[in-house]
């Protein structure tokens, strides 16, 4: 069977998170082609930065001297047939938490050099690396060109790493997707081609250029995004708190424009605007806690 390991990296847990919730169901999709998916989750752990001692070359050859949660790891990591790297989009790269977990994966080589493909490369310790690698990310912005700096540095991850980089899940402004849902548009779809991509990374050995291209597909335009986000933004900083701005994010998702002239209570966030159409409930247990950065 097919061992998956998924490190999932967003400091925030599903439902709220874009990345957790995708990766739901890309997870659900490998597990129902077979696989055994293993999800570690990034912020529930302690992992120190890599301290660049290069004690686990010279002094405990293999073995880090930092005692914390990477020891969880590295035996799930050198069992792995896939290995799933999945982040929020920040900066354009993978964020803190898991390039934190990648430094540290220094251990599982060794420091000789050696030529491999016409480049330098360190050595494996057996059996520490080998297999695939898929890459899951979510990013706020409407475009998908924004993943490219991450993609090319997962590549180069897997050259470095020898494993075989075997597609990517890549999904903009993932994190209103509730809301959209809410305003009529079909985000389900979406869903259903990330289970399809997890369906096939397990029986295929890697995700089509179709079902990737699907997954990015628009849902709403550019500006119907900007439009969105800035009411939402716009009113959220009038009320001093994101987190609880549902109202406003409601009014947007169901397509009244929000009255930006009117101040609002700087402290009470979830009462309905008084000139703002009537705002019904979000459906979802968690829209009401939903925050969009
Ligand atoms: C520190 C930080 C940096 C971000 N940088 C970008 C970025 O460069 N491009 C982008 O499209 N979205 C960016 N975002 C938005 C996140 O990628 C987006 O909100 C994502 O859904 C967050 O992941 P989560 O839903 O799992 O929390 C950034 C968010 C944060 C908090």
């Amino acid at each position: 069977m097919t061992y998956v390991l998924a490190l999932n990296s967003s400091p925030n847990g599903a439902p709220r998170s874009g990345t957790a919730t995708i990766l739901k169901h890309f997870v659900e999709g490998m597990r129902e082609a077979g696989a055994n998916v293993d999800v570690v989750n990034l912020a529930e752990l302690k992992i120190s930065p890599c301290k660049g001692c290069m004690a686990c070359w010279w002094k405990t050859p293999g073995e880090c001297v930092q005692q914390d949660d990477m020891e969880q790891i590295y035996p799930k990591l050198r069992k792995a047939d896939v290995l799933v790297l999945a982040t929020p989009l920040y900066v354009d790269g993978m964020n803190a938490q898991l390039k934190a977990a990648v430094d540290r994966l220094i251990p599982l080589v060794e420091p000789f050099f050696e030529i491999r493909e016409e480049h330098c490369r360190h050595p494996k310790r057996e059996p520490s690396t080998g297999g695939r690698l898929a890459l899951v990310s979510v990013c706020g912005f409407h475009e998908l060109d924004n993943f490219d700096p991450l993609i090319a540095h997962v590549e180069a991850i897997c050259r470095n790493m020898g494993r075989e980089f075997s597609g990517a899940v890549l999904r903009p402004y993932a994190k209103v997707f509730p809301f959209l849902k809410m305003r009529g548009v079909e985000v389900d779809g979406v869903y259903r081609d990330v289970h399809k991509a997890g369906v096939e990374l397990i029986q295929d050995g890697k995700i089509s250029e179709e079902t990737m291209a699907r997954i990015g597909r628009d849902l709403v335009t550019r500006e119907e995004l900007v439009d969105g986000m800035n009411s939402f933004f716009k009113r959220s900083i009038q009320a001093g708190s994101v987190f609880r701005a549902t109202s406003n994010f409601v009014s947007w998702v169901k397509g009244g424009p929000i009255d930006l002239t009117q101040t609002h209570s700087s402290t009470h966030t979830t009462e309905t605007h008084p000139t703002t159409p009537p705002h019904p409930q979000p459906p979802t247990n968690d829209a009401s806690n939903q925050d969009t950065t």
